[in-house]
């Protein structure tokens, strides 16, 4: 089968394609015939050499294919059911109380799912959405399990909250559609005004141009009588938390995500604890919160929104896209 592996030190031109055996699975273990990646920012630090990995790792977290083969122990799947990978395998349910949940990240500290067959316990799979394809449920695993966690486990959104998503990646445009599904009112921001066209199309009610208005924090304020949102999805990090602080509301939640534009910054923190708000740090979510996820994808028939497709073996190619970010929402692998 084919596979790609990443070759030290890293950097996209030591992405190599191979050919290589899959393995029988063994006790608790399924064989899974991968059908469909797609890109996350973890992905492509992993892949840039910018988080070291073993020499000759297969990258990438979210895979989604067919059962082909069950070890003896396993009674959850059957040959010919739909998959998709979990992004912590051995994070059940429950929080994330230890180091040992939030180990094992396919493509980063195992072999991940660049690769035609995978071999991994039952654990590190759920279901897919029942009308779905696999590029589709390829999308999930990590953006929209950490956009669902944010809004519904961690921030607990009510409809009629107001949520503001920062940029359109992965990530934000996810929380876009699951919050506009709960009934909130969403804020988008992008650096595009084409973007931010599309970001309306898919039901942002409000939208700033962040590098039209450097102080975004104070155009939400402007924009929302002066109250600020309920909810942050916050993916810029230390260059973008002094606004998010400006715009959260009274006893609003910060939901801690990504590190776009650094991970060292200046944290307001008077005027954070004077509004009385909260910031969570998330890392995607349990097993239990994606098979949560899944159930109400299958009940609204929520649609991911994918920018474009790439052969496995195009999978640099794929990189210098999100590398540009040119993209709006998912960009997937096919195989
Ligand atoms: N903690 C977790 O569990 C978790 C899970 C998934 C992702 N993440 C992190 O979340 C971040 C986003 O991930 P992703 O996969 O959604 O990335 P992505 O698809 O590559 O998102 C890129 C987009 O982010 C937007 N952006 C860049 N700089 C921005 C800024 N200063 N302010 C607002 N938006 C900005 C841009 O949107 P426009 O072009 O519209 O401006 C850009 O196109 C990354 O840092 C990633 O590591 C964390």
């Amino acid at each position: 089968m084919r596979a790609i592996k990443l070759a030290k030190p890293g950097g996209l031109h030591n992405l190599q394609l191979v050919e290589v055996a899959a393995t029988a699975p063994q006790h608790d273990q399924i064989q899974v015939r991968n059908h469909a990646s797609s890109l996350n920012f973890h992905d492509y630090v992993v892949a840039s050499g910018l988080l070291p990995v073993d020499d000759g790792r297969i990258p990438m977290s979210d895979g989604a294919g067919i059962v082909e083969a069950i070890g003896p122990a396993v009674t959850e799947f059957s040959p010919g059911d739909r998959v998709m990978s979990c992004f912590f395998p051995h994070w059940a349910s429950g929080r994330a109380d230890t180091l040992a949940k939030i180990s094992g990240i396919p493509g980063d500290n195992v072999d991940g799912f660049a690769a035609e067959t995978v071999t991994m316990p039952a654990a590190a799979f759920t279901s897919m959405p029942d009308d779905y394809s696999f590029e589709q449920a390829a999308t999930l695993p990590c953006a929209a399990a950490t956009a669902w966690r944010a809004l519904f486990v961690e921030a607990q959104v009510q409809p009629g909250d107001t949520v503001l998503v920062q940029g359109s990646g992965g990530v934000s445009v996810f929380a876009l559609q699951f919050a506009k599904a709960a009934g909130c009112n969403v804020v988008a921001t992008s650096s595009s005004e084409e973007k931010l066209a599309t970001l309306q199309e898919l039901g942002a009610d409000q939208l700033i141009n962040y590098r039209e208005h450097e102080n975004w924090g104070d155009k939400t304020l402007a924009i929302t009588d002066n109250r600020g949102v309920d909810v942050i999805i916050e993916v810029g990090g230390s260059g973008t938390l002094a606004q998010s602080v400006r715009a959260i509301a009274m006893g609003g939640h910060i939901s801690m995500i990504g590190v776009l534009t650094g991970i060292q910054g200046e944290v307001p923190t008077a005027e954070l604890f004077q509004k009385n708000a909260v910031i969570s740090g998330i890392t995607v979510g349990s097993r239990a919160s994606q098979q949560d996820m899944v159930k109400a994808i299958n009940a609204t028939g929520l649609e991911p929104v994918i920018d474009r497709s790439f052969d496995l073996a195009e999978l640099a190619d794929a990189f210098r896209l999100q590398e540009s970010q040119q993209h709006l929402g998912k960009i997937c692998l096919s195989f």
